[in-house]
């Protein structure tokens, strides 16, 4: 029944995909804001720490069970169960993981839909469209599902294209660019007056800003950041070729991604300074960081208005950035209920894209529509309670339920002496032990 399974043609392919899948407004937003709000670079160091010792571990995990499995989540972990009951708990995950993913969409689509409607901003302001501006800028119900529906369409597009010719060509195509245009922002803002008060912070740490609100902060978003507990990071790796080695290019991905999201802190945090020092109210009275996802969409248009008419064109290229990074980080959300779609269903690529991507785009109008009390509850449900579990039960999976000679063999290849590697000998018993009890801590403590 199943329909033939795509394949990325190359590592540089998968490395686009799953990279551009890690990279997107969690970087270039998510990550800035938090680092700012939790007091900057403490912030920065525990995050780097968190990602590499606990984020990479939970991506290996998922990427060797995809690619042993080469399903989507609900059957691969069917697949490595023993018995009747982990085979149970296995589908539970894998629709949790479904649903979990569709729900993230549903809001960052919205977010994306934001960027767009701000890509569009300085052309109408070029011609002169001074009421179209207003639309643009406004938070009108009908501006957010034009422009959802705008963002959900391309992202439709390019899944409905498949994966060699969908998915890997436009990720290679968009990150490199990604990359240039922020370092181009960079050297910009850089030579603006307040630039250096907002480096400090980023990146002089202060360690009294320690606290477990900073961690569960920093846990969220290395979770958020590498795509992980949904069975993106799954299915990406279902589609790798098996000459390539897992903890090279898992590494590597986590390398790009944190090393992006560092890179992007080197912008927001003194841009939001230059603001500042140009007369916009970024903190509070108290010190409290004043806009949450209204940041970027308020302080960085008064920056650039400060530029005059160049102002213009970093404006295009700025949110012509986040809208390219949200592009790769969106298909990779859809591909999870889509490839299920695909593989349990039966239903072929073409119709089921549009199928699932409309149902999807239904809960992002909804959410839109209810605005003040859904957004940030399915933000909250979906990244801070969704992912986090769902990352424990893929961690024991991989590492208690998984026969560690199936797992071994599959690490062995593209990897031939991995028995005698570091990584053997510390992750199986790191995914085992030290993984879920670090998340369950935090998620405890995030519960209480
Ligand atoms: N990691 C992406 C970002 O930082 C978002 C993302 C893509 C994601 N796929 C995901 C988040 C799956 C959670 C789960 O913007």
């Amino acid at each position: 029944m199943s329909a033939p399974r795509g394949q990325f043609s190359s590592n540089i392919g998968f490395l686009m995909a799953a990279a551009g899948s890690a990279v997107g407004l969690g970087n270039i937003w998510g990550f800035p804001t938090k680092a700012a709000s939790n007091g900057g670079a403490a912030f920065v160091v525990v995050y780097l720490l968190l990602a590499f010792l606990l984020a990479y571990p939970a991506l290996m995990a998922e990427l060797t069970i995809g690619r042993h499995a080469r399903r989507n989540m609900v059957q691969a972990l069917r697949e490595i169960s023993i018995g009747p009951i982990s085979r149970f708990f296995g589908s539970l995950a894998g629709f949790g993981g479904i649903l979990v993913a569709s729900l993230i969409l549903s809001f960052y689509a919205i977010v994306a839909g934001w960027m767009v409607a701000h890509l569009a901003e300085p052309f109408a302001s070029l011609f002169g469209a001074s009421g179209a501006v207003e639309w643009l800028t406004g938070n009108s119900t009908a501006r957010n599902l034009t422009f959802t529906a705008i963002f959900s369409g391309l992202t439709m597009l390019i899944i409905a294209a498949g994966v060699e010719k969908g998915i890997e060509r436009w990720s290679t195509l968009l990150m490199p660019s990604l990359i240039i245009l922020l370092l181009l922002l960079i050297a910009y803002v850089l030579t603006q007056p307040g630039a250096v008060t907002g480096l400090e912070v980023y990146l002089m740490p202060d360690f009294s800003h320690l606290s477990p609100k900073l961690l569960i902060a920093a846990m969220g978003q290395a979770f958020f950041s590498l795509s992980l507990g949904v069975g993106t990071m799954l299915i990406y790796g279902s589609y790798l070729s098996q000459q390539e080695s897992l903890p090279r290019l898992g590494a590597l991905v986590t390398l790009i991604d944190v090393g992006i999201a560092f890179t992007a802190g080197l912008l927001i945090l003194p841009a939001m300074y230059v603001a500042q020092e140009a007369g916009t109210q970024i903190f509070s009275e108290s010190g409290e960081l004043i806009a949450g996802p209204g940041l970027i969409l308020q302080v960085l248009p008064a920056l650039f208005d400060t530029m005059g008419t160049a102002g213009l064109f970093v404006a295009i290229a700025f949110f012509a950035l986040m809208v390219i990074a949200s592009l790769t980080s969106s298909i990779s959300m859809l591909e999870v209920p889509v490839a299920f779609t695909i593989e349990n269903l039966g239903v072929p690529r073409r119709l089921a894209t549009p199928l699932v991507g409309l149902i999807i785009f239904a809960i992002s109008s909804t959410i839109i529509v209810n605005f003040d009390t859904l957004f940030g509850l399915v933000v909250s449900i979906s990244t801070e309670y969704g992912q986090p579990l769902l990352g424990v039960a893929l961690c024991v999976f991989a590492g208690w339920i998984w026969r560690r000679d199936q797992l071994l063999a599959e690490l062995k290849k593209g990897h031939e002496n991995i028995e005698q590697t570091l990584f053997w000998k510390i992750w199986p018993w790191y995914v085992r032990i030290v993984c879920p009890l670090l998340i369950l801590t935090a998620f405890a403590q995030s519960v209480m």
